[in-house]
């Protein structure tokens, strides 16, 4: 089944690109020769993804004048001083405004491509070559791009969507299990969001896709890229319906940072920050139980974590939720559900019912 299995379009009303989902695609010349043709290209990856994905590539895109950086592996190195050092590169081998970025690698190397893109003589081109599975069905798509400051994760970045998005599954062959998991817990969120049918689809094939089915990873990312495609389409900017994807990221960023970012991955905090907001929706909005237990369920046959982590309690996460960038005035902008595939936004502003909540979770 090598190639193109399913193409989707991003459509913002100002921008329009393809996402082609399939097999052997980084292989796959003609995808890229309208993109590539006639430019100076350069390939932005790190050393891990590199080794497994670069001879792929070689045939078509590295070619006399184009190049390739390396950049460090890491949150820590999600940073302006990365950004520099791409664009020292194009600035020394003299890449122009009409040059092409490509960003092969996770969620990490997409951001900051996107990101160097973005700056670079005001705005230059660049493709996603998604390889995480997070990065396939979350972060190529939609245009947020940006790196880390010290005082606070994504909090220097621009929206620039990219020309196309490319995603083969045989990348996925050699991410990390716990990589490949972690990146399940976001395509559990977008179910849990938006659509009943595909968290049906999702309990009844959760062991084809942990054994790397081709059929139904297809459909998985599909599926997801596609709601995520509405949702951008609506709302580029995340003036509105775009916050709803950050279901379980309020308190998943809590964890994290009680945790000391890179212990538990972002995929494994959002899986408890969806239970959490799962039980605060019960105790609030009147949420049926029966779905926190059937998220349970899925969550443990993914083997992701479904307590909290020891030392992270209620009084602590919400030291960090005070914090967050999505907070309006005095409250904390919850996602919660009303039902499966029924969100909204709750601002709270009594901080004392969140960190009871947390807490009484912690107990059940
Ligand atoms: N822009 C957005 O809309 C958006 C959305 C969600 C998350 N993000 C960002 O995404 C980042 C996390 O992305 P991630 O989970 O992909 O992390 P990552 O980029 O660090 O990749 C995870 C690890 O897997 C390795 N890896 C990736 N693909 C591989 C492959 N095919 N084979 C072998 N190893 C592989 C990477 O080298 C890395 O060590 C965070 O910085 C987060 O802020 C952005």
């Amino acid at each position: 089944m090598a190639g193109v299995q399913a193409t989707l379009t991003v459509d913002t009303g100002s921008r329009r690109y393809p996402i082609f989902i399939g097999e052997k695609l980084l292989s796959d010349e003609s995808l890229f020769a309208p993109y590539c043709a006639d430019r100076q290209v350069l390939v932005i990856s790190n050393a891990p993804i590199a080794e497994h994905y670069l001879p792929k590539l070689a045939p078509w895109l590295m070619q006399a004048g184009n190049s390739l950086i390396e950049i460090p592996t890491g949150e820590t190195h999600k940073t302006l001083s990365t950004c520099e050092m791409i664009w020292q590169k194009l600035l020394a081998a003299g890449f122009n405004r009409h040059c092409l970025l490509v960003a092969l690698g996770g969620g990490i190397v997409g951001d900051i491509t996107g990101f160097a893109a973005a700056c670079y003589q005001r705005g230059v081109d660049f493709i996603q070559l998604p390889t995480s599975l997070l990065a396939q069905v979350d972060s190529s798509v939609g245009g947020k791009t940006g790196v880390n400051h010290p005082l606070g994760k994504n909090m220097i970045g621009a929206f620039h969507q990219p020309q196309m998005v490319a995603i083969d599954i045989e990348t996925l062959t050699t991410l990390p299990k716990r990589e490949f998991r972690a990146g399940l817990a976001e395509v559990i969120k977008m179910a849990l969001l938006f659509d009943a049918d595909f968290f049906d689809w999702l309990e009844t094939n959760i062991e084809a896709i942990l054994m790397l089915d081709k059929a139904s990873l297809v459909h998985l990312i599909r599926q997801s890229v596609q709601l995520k495609v509405n949702i951008v389409a609506q709302d580029e900017k995340e003036k509105g319906c775009r916050a709803l994807l950050n279901l379980g990221h309020t308190y998943g960023h809590a964890i994290e940072h009680c945790q000391g970012f890179g212990k538990v991955l972002h995929g494994e905090a959002v899986a408890i920050g969806c239970l959490l907001a799962c039980y605060f929706s019960e105790q609030e909005l009147g949420l049926d139980p029966s779905l926190r237990k059937r998220l349970q369920r899925l969550l443990y046959q993914c083997d992701l974590p479904r307590e909290l982590p020891l030392g992270t309690n209620g009084s602590k996460m919400l030291e960090t939720m005070k914090r967050d960038k999505k907070n309006s005035q005095d409250n904390i902008n919850l996602v919660l559900l009303d039902a499966l595939a029924s969100a909204r936004i709750y601002p709270c502003s009594d901080l004392a019912l969140i960190q009871r909540h947390i807490d009484e979770y912690r107990l059940i």
